[in-house]
């Protein structure tokens, strides 16, 4: 029979990587994924290439839990390319049995000196829109959906075939790494809500396509992980000690002063095991399901308070300037 195998993209950094790590655990052959192959180092944090990185993940994974590890290199924005890493994974092992897409890339552009220009509703460039679109739209939404129309296929074609041979059906799954990003609004992250936001119209297609084959198909929606992604800088500076905060670190503050009902941002790991539990869940079909520590949850309410305070200060203000 054989280990099942699991394909995770973008399993050469952050989430995915934790996510590979845990299926490998449970017994799980894997494809480690990697995108960049070519650069020698990642330039926000001079990292390996995802290449070199996802080699050392598949060979630590062989060594630490006795599984088949394999890694894969594809470039998800490219059409074959999605096609082709399914096709590859699906020679090497014979099956697959979960397949995870988590490749993923917020929207920014750099400037010719390599500086991150942040978007601006009103304020963006005909030029700087379209570049930031097609960058998340072609890996979070075309290449996931890619990912999943293959992904499927194989799955419905072994779901036939255990029909045909007159024995049960194994249960397959496909889950997506989406985000709250696709309805917390947030007026710099336009285009990557909008890009994420569509995936969420592709897992109910899908669950219907696989229901009948006893493949689940669902979204995991990860609030503010602690990742390389968000290790950039924030433009916050610690008056303390003069550094500027990451990312994740103006997250992981907001966090304490009560933004979300869990008093601490994620970390990979944390996504990993909801991700594992979620692929194993055979009744539960096209759910978007929020691992966040509870920042949806709040939607202003824990904050009352605050909010309250200051819409009185906003109205006495506007008082004020009225009888002056
Ligand atoms: N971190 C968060 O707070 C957070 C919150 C919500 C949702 N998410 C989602 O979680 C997923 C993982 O994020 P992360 O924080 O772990 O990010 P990360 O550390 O930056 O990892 C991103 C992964 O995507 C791969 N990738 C990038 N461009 C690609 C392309 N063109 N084709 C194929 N793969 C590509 C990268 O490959 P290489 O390294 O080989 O280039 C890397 O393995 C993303 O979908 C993200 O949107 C993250």
């Amino acid at each position: 029979m054989g280990n099942p195998v699991s394909l995770v993209s973008g399993s050469s950094s952050g989430i995915g990587t934790a996510i590979v790590e845990a299926f490998a655990a449970s017994g799980y052959d894997v494809v480690v994924h990697y995108n960049s192959g070519s650069d020698p180092s990642d330039p926000r944090t001079h990292r390996k290439s995802g290449q070199e990185r996802a080699e050392d993940i598949a060979s630590r994974l062989r060594e630490q839990y006795q599984v088949q590890a394999l890694s894969l290199g594809a470039d998800l924005s490219q059409p074959e390319d999605a096609f082709s890493l399914v096709d590859r994974a699906h020679e090497h092992f014979g099956r697959l049995d979960t397949v995870v897409s988590n490749s993923g890339v917020t929207n920014y552009v750099r400037d010719k000196d390599g500086q991150v220009v942040r978007y601006r509703f009103t304020e963006t460039p005909i030029d700087h829109l379209q570049q930031e679109m097609d960058r998340v739209l072609s890996v979070n939404l075309m290449g996931a959906y890619r990912l999943c129309q293959r992904s499927l296929k194989y799955m419905i074609e072994a779901a036939e075939s255990e029909r045909q041979a007159g024995i049960e059906v194994a249960h397959r799954s496909f889950l997506f790494i989406a985000t709250v990003s696709d309805v917390a609004p947030d007026s710099t992250r336009i285009p990557y809500g909008v890009s994420k936001a569509g995936l969420n119209h592709v897992v109910l297609g899908a669950a219907f396509e696989g229901g009948q084959h006893n493949i689940t198909v669902n979204a995991l929606r990860p609030g503010v992980v602690e990742t390389p992604l968000t290790s950039r800088p924030s433009g916050l500076v610690d008056p303390l000690t003069n550094q500027e905060y990451s990312v994740a670190e103006t997250y992981g503050l907001m966090a304490e002063g009560g933004s979300q009902a869990l008093p601490r941002i994620g970390q990979p790991e944390d996504i990993a095991g909801a991700a594992l539990a979620f692929t194993r869940i055979p009744y539960m079909t096209g759910q978007l399901i929020a691992v966040d520590g509870g920042f949806t949850l709040v939607n202003g309410f824990p904050n009352r308070e605050l909010f309250l305070q200051e819409g009185m200060r906003r109205r006495a203000a506007s008082h004020n300037e009225t009888n002056e």
